[in-house]
């Protein structure tokens, strides 16, 4: 069905439900084809609604075979029924009792929203809003109700049944193949969170007892036969619970605490009350099978999807725009737990490189929106880095302006005010408010309006009087016209020829912080002994673009003597940034190449063996998209290949000695047992990025050593990383090893997209051919989200040079894709779609053909609201 013009919901026309549900009584009889669902609400006018209102329950694609109010059948002059909504124009003035009873086929259920069956296993999926899939409800966060949920099956078919909350009674049904369970969820919440779980599953457990003395089973369920690769996700839910009581004072509410991995999954993972439901690529580990990307990945969704009971369960949404006060806060809150698993300037650097990799572009284009959207026609396409990476980063700027404790005790109030509430940013910031005497009104402004900062700073030092005056001035490109000025924390210092200067002093810091809140601003150092260097934006304390003029030697300072570990990182980057652009734009960048590689090859002595994550980090030069980001307009995909690819093949000869000695000194003693620790991880790590800088250089040799460590390799980092460096080196030996590795894990899916991955994502012309082959592997289904975004979400948003092929049959095979599966998923159509989001910043050529082809998306009948929406932006 087309929607012409989808709906705009505004967050200005908020209004309060005008009925509660207290109570759900939820009996689900699951079928394959005919799952009946019998739903017993009790109903209330809302004190806070309008009087009298009609009572309009919401539906998507609903059959309603039965209705009854108070136990008596309804008349049919007192409802109105649609597959998308059930109207009670005079419904009771007093509580009341409404039974519903529909039919629904999981197994026809190709959207993977509302109850559906994925390899045999009944599941659901209910944020944003499926839960209207299942019945007829007031399907919105600010609607809370306590749950009791009869779940019953065939025995044989779902010997695991699971629901929310605690298991109150199961058993068998006399006379019959089928069993059941009933679950209590004592606390209440929206419909958004219900799950259910059906299957043949085999699990793992662990005892866990909280802070507050309660015994709690957590249990991992999965594939049969997969349960050993259950046990890492396991421990990372209970080192969430974990640190979340000792961090943050929060303790978990239930007796049960269940995770389910299954293979046919939207998104990443989903935070139902005491059932957490996951896409199977997020639990299933192994070192066989997985990666330390892999593993370093579970432990982060595991995390926040745990965190999610009290940011998120405990505390809810008033409405789908406030989507950040839950979703930015757990990020903030899993980046925060997995920094202190791991090392945490290694963490930073990777959520920063995220945070550029994904948000800074949605931020330039034509989706951009602010934090907080003002208006949205499809919400599942809000489920951005905007509101989640940018999210989190507006609670990292909060901590940094009202320091450490006041933003714990600021937590506290927040979590104990509005327990059991569906709350709003406001809310959220009211606490700190409350807390720190502070009003943060202006720091709000980082919610309302869209689009990156930039500051430009300049440093001016005075011999004389031994003083440096750093002048900034902040713009906000994307914000409209009218933008006031944000909060900007610039976290800051100063570094010597020798190292910091921690003589010099300046009464505008506090803690090392200047608040940046005017359109221009100067901050002054006394003690300055020589003009010294600036470590601006430590730690990145705030996602906005620095301009500031620099010389490659001064940022090769930072590199070696700043105290902050990502601005070393930083300064490496931009070093290597600056040498990419200006060849791009034709300058003679040998000699700063060779200085970079003296600067690096000094580095590497001095720290590659005590910090080798880090140092794998600084290893990896800008990606072609942070480049394109940085260029910002007229982009030539191909140039910037080309020009990445010289400094590299510069710097791996340069580099030479050193990266062969590295990767001897880091090779794995033979024999020694894998473990996928963060100290274990980062020596693979800076050994693989030695591989891959090698390569650069000298093909040939690189091409024998990356042949040789897939061959022997005893994990799937190593195997993958030879594979990885391989996949650029055309000719035999890289498709023989591509061969062998499909044979080797033809039956295990999951690694078998990280295989599809890297294929699609080689920077050749014959990969679009290559992509079109794969889509008719037998392993390749349209039907499984993974597979699509292994193969051709990886070739649409991690391939530059071929998606955008000047000829426009990169184009084209994304848009063939994107309006196949629209028929079927129009929600995973709709994030494959989000690649053409830089589009206008692409040279006329390219910028033509990818007009044409979301035109032609556009202009395609029967579109879902999920791409119409996206397409329809995309060109807005
Ligand atoms: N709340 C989930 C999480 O971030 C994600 C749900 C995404 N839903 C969607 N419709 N896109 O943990
Ligand atoms: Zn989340």
């Amino acid at each position: 069905m087309r929607t012409e013009t989808p709906p705009t919901v505004r967050l200005e026309d908020y209004r309060p439900s005008d009925h509660l549900i207290d109570r759900v009584e939820l009996d689900v009889r699951l079928d394959p084809h005919d799952t009946r669902v019998t739903a017993r609400l009790a109903i209330r006018p809302n004190p806070a609604g309008r009087a009298g209102a009609a009572l309009v329950l919401d539906g998507d694609d609903l059959r309603l075979v039965a209705l009854a109010l108070d136990g008596e059948p309804l008349a049919p002059a007192a409802f109105r029924v649609a597959p998308s909504a059930l109207t009670l124009p005079e419904p009771p003035q007093r509580p009341f009792t409404l039974t519903i009873e529909t039919r629904l086929d999981p197994t026809a259920n190709t959207k993977l929203m509302g109850l559906y069956r994925s390899n045999g296993v009944y599941c659901t999926q209910c944020e944003a809003d499926g839960f209207r899939r299942i019945t007829y409800f007031l399907d919105r966060p600010d609607v809370l109700s306590v749950y009791t949920t009869r779940i019953e099956a065939e025995a044989a078919q779902a010997p695991v049944l699971l629901g929310n909350g605690n298991i109150i009674e199961s058993g068998r049904i006399e006379g019959t193949d089928r069993h059941f369970s009933i679950w209590h969820d004592p606390h209440p919440k929206p419909a958004y969170l219900f799950a259910l779980v059906g299957g043949r599953l085999d699990r793992m457990t662990a005892p866990f007892t909280t802070m507050e003395g309660r015994a709690v089973e957590l249990a991992v369920y999965v594939e049969p036969g997969k349960a050993e690769r259950a046990a890492y996700a396991l421990d990372a839910v209970a080192r969430s619970m974990k640190w979340d009581e000792e961090v943050f004072g929060r303790a978990y509410d239930l007796d049960v605490f269940n995770v389910v991995a299954v293979s046919d999954f939207n998104m990443g993972a989903m935070e139902n009350k005491g059932l957490n439901i996951f896409n199977d690529k997020y639990v299933l580990a192994s070192p066989e099978t997985a990666t330390d990307a892999d593993y370093a990945a579970i432990e982060a969704i595991i995390a926040h999807e745990y965190f999610h009971n009290w940011s998120g369960n405990r505390i809810t949404c008033r409405d789908w725009f406030q989507l950040c006060l839950k979703e930015g806060l757990t990020v903030f809150r899993d980046q925060e737990f997995s920094s202190d698993m791991r090392s945490r300037d290694v963490h930073r650097i990777g959520e920063v490189r995220t945070l550029r990799a994904r948000q800074f572009p949605e931020d330039a284009g034509p989706l951009a929106h602010p934090v907080r959207p003002k208006l949205y026609a499809e919400i599942n396409n809000f489920y951005t880095a905007t509101v989640y990476e940018k999210g989190a980063e507006i609670v990292r700027m909060l901590r940094t302006l009202i320091g450490e404790r006041a933003f714990r005790a600021g937590m506290d109030r927040y979590f104990s005010e509005n327990d059991g509430t569906a709350a709003t940013v406001e809310h959220f910031l009211k606490a700190f408010e409350a807390e720190t005497g502070r009003d943060l009104s202006d720091f709000a402004e980082w919610y309302e309006r869209p689009g990156t900062p930039r500051v430009a700073v300049s440093g001016h030092y005075d011999e004389a009087r031994k003083t440096y005056r750093l002048d900034f001035r902040q713009t906000r490109p994307g914000a409209g016209a009218d933008a006031p000025p944000v909060v900007i924390p610039v976290r800051l210092g100063l570094i010597g020829a020798e190292g910091p200067l921690d003589g010099a002093t300046s009464p505008q810091l506090e803690d090392g912080v200047f608040v940046l809140d005017a359109p221009e601003a100067s901050l002054t150092f006394e003690n300055v002994p020589a003009a010294p260097v600036p470590s601006l934006f430590r730690g990145f304390s705030a996602p906005v673009r620095v301009d500031m003029a620099m010389d490659d030697a001064d940022r090769l300072t930072l590199l070696r003597h700043d105290t902050d570990g990502f601005n070393r990182w930083e300064a490496a980057q931009r070093v290597a940034a600056r040498l990419m652009t200006g060849a791009l734009r034709g300058e003679a960048t040998e000699a700063g190449a060779d200085a970079f590689a003296a600067a690096l090859g000094a580095f590497l002595d001095d720290r590659a063996l005590s910090d080798p994550a880090f140092a794998a980090l600084v290893l990896a030069l800008p990606s072609e998209s942070d480049l394109a980001d940085e260029i910002g307009a007229e982009i030539d995909p191909d140039a910037i290949f080309s020009a990445r690819r010289a400094l590299r093949a510069r710097l791996g000869t340069a580099l030479s000695a050193r990266l062969h000695a590295l990767r001897d000194a880091l090779a794995e003693p033979a024999g020694a047992p894998f473990s996928p620790d963060a100290a274990s991880a980062g020596r693979r790590a800076l050994r693989n990025a030695a591989l891959d800088l090698i390569a650069a250089a000298d093909p040939i040799q690189g091409a024998a050593l990356a042949g040789a460590q897939v061959a022997s390799a005893t994990n799937m980092t190593d195997r993958l990383a030879g594979l990885s460096t391989l996949a650029l080196l055309p000719g035999e030996p890289r498709e023989a090893a591509l061969a062998a590795f499909a044979e080797r894990y033809a039956h295990e899916p999951l690694v078998l997209d990280k295989w599809f991955a890297i294929q699609a994502m080689i920077p050749e012309d014959g990969t679009v051919e290559r992509v079109r082959g794969l889509q008719a592997h037998p392993a390749f289904a349209m039907t499984n989200p993974n597979r699509v975004r292994s193969l051709v979400g990886s070739f649409a948003l991690a391939n530059p040079t071929q998606f955008n092929r000047a000829d426009g049959a990169g184009f084209a095979l994304a848009t063939e894709t994107v309006l196949a599966l629209d028929r079927t998923n129009p929600q995973v159509a709709a994030r494959l779609m989000t690649a053409f989001g830089s589009w206008r910043r692409l040279e006329p050529q390219r910028r033509a053909a990818a007009e044409s082809a979301l035109r032609r998306i556009l202009a395609t009948p029967g579109l879902s609201r999920d791409v119409a929406d996206i397409a329809g932006r995309s060109l807005g």
